[in-house]
């Protein structure tokens, strides 16, 4: 496996190659994402994983200083996995002046769920992973499932941009209780990560209302925000969206969505210190 920290370096590694796959990571791995590694590897002729702590798309008083930096882990379980590249560049190389030209993507994508609570997190995430596809040059791209709006956005801007580029969405890897798996549940205390499983829990305890029949949207977010409330947590939202548009559901539409799994539950919640999300399509 090649480690590679310059553009000129990997731009010209990559040259005898037809069809790079990537898969853009901020590292501090774990088995989500070595199996997103895992996914692309067959999809193209070179597998180039990226490790980039991108500062665009963390607020202010947000965790970019302390987003633990583990490369030599990282390294080590790529390697295991099958990945061919790494690419990790510092900051001064993929953002030698400052990145004023950004891509700015749509309100309609942006401002609601994560984008309405981190403003600013999908400007950071479009533009980074611009570059990245600029550097790379892939051909397919595999992101995680678990950041089900930052899938879509990626998703809409490579068809609006008619970038030739394969959008794969790599399934969620839980822990054995049903945790979904994330760089940041290492932030919680022992106490706190036996708490963690609840955020799951709460959407399992919403899907399983809808399937039985309810209809009342509204109470049935509201019921749930304040039951993770009661246990200590400080829920942004946990709601159920139309997969395609991520929009609320019309309650004449609820029927049928429900019957062609067209909907998907979103929570974000966060517990202590620590903010988690997660999902469950419907
Ligand atoms: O999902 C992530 O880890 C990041 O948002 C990404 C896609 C690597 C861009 O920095």
């Amino acid at each position: 496996m090649k480690i590679i920290t310059t553009l000129a370096h990997l731009r010209s590694y990559l040259t005898t190659f037809d069809r790079p796959a990537l898969v853009p990571t901020m590292g501090n791995l774990h088995d989500g994402h070595l199996s997103l590694v895992r996914r692309a590897k067959p999809l193209g002729d070179v597998l180039v994983t990226s490790i980039f702590v991108n500062r665009l798309q963390f607020l202010p008083h947000e965790d970019f200083d302390t987003y633990p930096r583990t490369f030599d882990a990282d390294c080590a379980a790529l390697q295991a996995a099958g990945c061919d590249v790494v690419f990790a560049p510092t900051e001064a190389e993929l953002y030698p002046q400052p990145q004023s030209f950004k891509i700015n993507p749509p309100a309609e994508l942006t401002d609601l769920l994560e984008g309405h609570f981190r403003p600013g997190f999908f400007t950071g995430v479009c533009t980074v992973v611009m570059k990245l596809f600029a550097c790379v040059q892939p051909r397919v791209a595999v992101f995680g499932q678990k950041d089900y709006q930052q899938l879509m956005v990626i998703r809409q801007m490579v068809q609006q941009f008619a970038l030739p580029i394969d959008i794969i969405g790599g399934p969620t890897r839980r822990a054995a209780d049903g945790l979904a798996l994330s760089s940041r549940n290492n932030y919680l205390s022992a106490a706190e990560r036996v708490e963690a499983v609840q955020l799951s829990q709460a959407l399992q305890t919403m899907a399983g209302a809808l399937k039985a029949g309810a209809v009342d949207v509204a109470a049935l977010e509201q019921q749930a925000m304040a039951a993770l409330s009661a246990r200590g947590w400080q829920p942004d939202y946990l709601t159920l969206r139309r997969r395609a548009d991520l929009q609320s559901p019309a309650t004449v539409e609820l029927a049928t969505l429900l019957a062609q799994a067209d909907l998907v539950l979103l929570g974000a919640a966060k517990l202590g210190q620590t903010r988690l999300i997660d999902n469950l399509e419907v």
